[in-house]
């Protein structure tokens, strides 16, 4: 694990008016994924048409300039960021930028059979993968189509290919995934993975559960882990929102991500680009910045593409306020990527 401050960037131009040093960049490349975990996505969902996305060429000139201005992490999200053509292009062209310190990629999995070693080989540094549950029927009701075995596989061949550090992601659930804790610590555990559980956030309107009937608190699922883990806190951070514990004689850590139960706002150091090109400033809030209508401009250059996301910073929210009894959020996650 890297232990960078996730608060202070000496690099970077973009400071917040809460004087938070914006360093990270989650980037979208698609908006499609091959499941339809029920937590993420409504049943039937339409997806954006082709001339609505950014080009490669296009995410690849704006990930640039977003460098240029002091990203030194980039993450590539989605929805799936495997099902992206040319996926391992733009990695390569990422991962080769001066400047950056680290490309990373959060994904489901499926693909990995095919994809994790050319990933590697193009520069991803770590990877982030989600697994909600390790039972067969019932990851397949989570994600409506998903193949435990496929996701499986392509977890061992991420491992067999040596990235830095592979970090697991589970939503928990109430009453459909949190009786599974123990079992997924020690499935991350036992391959020396590091594992982050994470509290369901209300974004999009989604019809398989009411969200506040199914909210688990991070401190409950510590609870329930500590009467098998030694847990001590650690000081280590991602630059990400998950707080790590370590555990006695192993190289795992378990983190959580606590949206619902302990606001992490004040330590924000990321911006997203949505695969439309819209820059959005903090995943709870609607504040963005259109930067689609920029690129396909021909009189508008990288000198002012960056001006304007400087001048965009200077409008990030403090933080968000998210209650699952209240949706305010349209976006549903697989458009932000998490
Ligand atoms: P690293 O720290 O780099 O490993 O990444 P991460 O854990 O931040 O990223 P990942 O894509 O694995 O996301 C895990 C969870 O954290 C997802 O549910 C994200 O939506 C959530 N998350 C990441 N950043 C933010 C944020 O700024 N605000 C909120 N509310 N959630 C976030
Ligand atoms: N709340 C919390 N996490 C979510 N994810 C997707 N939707 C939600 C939600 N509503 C998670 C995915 C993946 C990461 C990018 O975000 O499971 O691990
Ligand atoms: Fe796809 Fe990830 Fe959303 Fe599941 S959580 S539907 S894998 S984008």
């Amino acid at each position: 694990m890297t232990s960078l401050s996730p608060m202070k960037s000496p690099r970077t131009r973009m400071i917040d008016p809460f004087d938070r040093h914006i360093h990270y960049l989650r980037l979208s490349v698609t908006d499609r994924c091959n499941l339809r975990c029920t937590y993420c996505m409504a049943e039937e969902m339409e997806f954006l048409p082709r001339e609505e996305i950014l080009s490669l060429e296009e995410i690849e000139r704006l990930a640039r300039c977003f460098v240029d201005l002091g990203i030194d992490k980039i993450r590539l999200t989605g929805g799936e960021p495997l099902v992206r053509k040319g996926i391992v292009q733009l990695c390569e062209a990422i991962a080769g930028m001066a400047g950056l310190r680290e490309l990373t990629m959060t994904t489901n999995g499926l693909l990995l059979d095919q994809y994790a070693e050319p990933l590697r080989n193009a520069g991803i540094n770590r990877l982030n993968i989600s697994i909600d549950s390790l039972d067969k029927s019932r990851f397949k009701q989570l994600t409506r189509v998903g193949n435990l075995a496929q996701a499986l596989q392509g977890i061992e061949a991420a491992v067999d290919v040596g990235f830095d550090r592979i970090k697991l992601n589970a939503v928990v659930l109430k009453g459909v995934n949190d009786d599974e804790v123990l079992k997924l610590a020690d499935f991350a555990v036992s391959r020396n993975l590091d594992i982050s559980f994470i509290e369901e956030m209300p974004l999009g309107h989604i019809d398989s559960h009411a969200r506040n009937q199914t909210q688990v608190s991070s401190n409950s699922i510590r609870q329930q882990l500590s009467d098998q883990f030694q847990l001590t806190v650690s000081t280590e951070s991602t630059g990400g929102p998950s707080r790590y514990f370590v555990l006695p004689n192993s190289q795992s850590r378990i983190g959580f991500i606590s949206p619902m139960s302990d606001n992490f706002c004040t330590s924000c150091n990321r911006v997203r680009m949505t695969v439309e090109g819209q820059l959005l400033l903090c995943l709870g809030n609607e504040h963005s910045l259109d930067l689609r209508g920029m690129l396909r401009n021909n009189k508008i250059s990288d000198n002012d593409l960056k001006a304007a996301i400087l001048g965009a910073i200077g409008r990030k929210p403090e933080r968000h306020y998210f209650d699952s009894n209240d949706t305010q959020i349209v976006r549903f996650m697989s458009h932000t990527g998490g």
